[in-house]
């Protein structure tokens, strides 16, 4: 085995070879986190007989959005800058039941020996101005080829599908008015954050309710 290189130090003429290579890699970390996501899923579903993840979603950034994010922060199109600047090249969103899970799978993603931790943004303990709730986590994963391993980024989303729903529709409507949505709108959309919040502690409160009461079911069964 060669040297570990990050992706940044892994340099390449510019060109149609380099950004097939570049996609392979990150089209490589996203199957890496996914699977690892699923096991953990399935780990959950082995001890405590349930599943904390609803669905997950991996997508590769598109070209245009790269040229575009790389334009709006001022840099060129280049694969250096895509590498250096672009977070979000893979990313994985996971959506779930309830805020405790989100936690809980973000704890579990942590422990990871293989993943490495670069940055957290915790959107739901404090949301963005737009009413935007999410937790993020930038890792990297090393990509093991034939003669090195390289590591690299991927942008994990962990929301509830409340959190999903909101953030879906506000994504139409912030590209619907191009960023520039009127006031009123902006409004209701951070009313509505509001009332997910609300739907997210309530569904969470119901669901404690429910098991509590599954397990006195169960202790007056076992007692007859
Ligand atoms: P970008 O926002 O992607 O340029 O990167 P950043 O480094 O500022 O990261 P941030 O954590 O702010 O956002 C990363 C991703 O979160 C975005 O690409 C979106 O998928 C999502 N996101 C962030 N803010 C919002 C928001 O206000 N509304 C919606 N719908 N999604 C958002
Ligand atoms: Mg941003």
């Amino acid at each position: 085995m060669g040297k570990d290189f990050a992706l940044g130090d892994f340099r390449l003429g510019e060109g149609v070879d380099s950004w097939n290579t570049i996609t392979f890699l990150y089209k490589s970390a996203l199957k890496e986190v996914q699977t690892k996501v699923e096991i953990l899923n399935d780990e959950f579903q082995q001890v405590h007989q349930y599943n904390p993840i609803e669905y997950i979603k991996a997508r590769l950034k598109a070209p245009e959005s790269i040229v575009k994010k790389l334009r709006r922060r001022g840099y060129e199109s280049s694969i250096d800058n895509m590498i250096n600047y672009v977070n979000d090249m893979a990313g994985i969103r996971i959506v779930c039941s309830f805020t405790s899970d989100i936690y809980k799978l973000a704890e579990m993603i942590g422990r990871q020996n293989d993943l490495t931790v670069i940055s957290v943004k915790d959107y739901i303990k404090h949301p963005k101005d737009s009413g935007y709730k999410s937790y993020h986590m930038l890792v990297t994963v090393p990509i093991f080829l034939s003669d090195r391993t390289i590591d690299t980024k991927v942008e994990i989303q962990i929301r509830t599908m409340a959190m999903d729903f909101w953030a879906s529709l506000e994504h139409k409507i912030y590209y619907k008015f191009e960023g520039n949505a009127p006031e009123y709108i902006s409004r209701d959309l951070r009313e509505c954050s509001g009332i997910v919040s609300m739907l997210d502690a309530k569904m969470l409160q119901l669901n404690e309710a429910i098991v509590e009461a599954g397990a006195a079911q169960e202790e007056d069964k076992s007692a007859v």
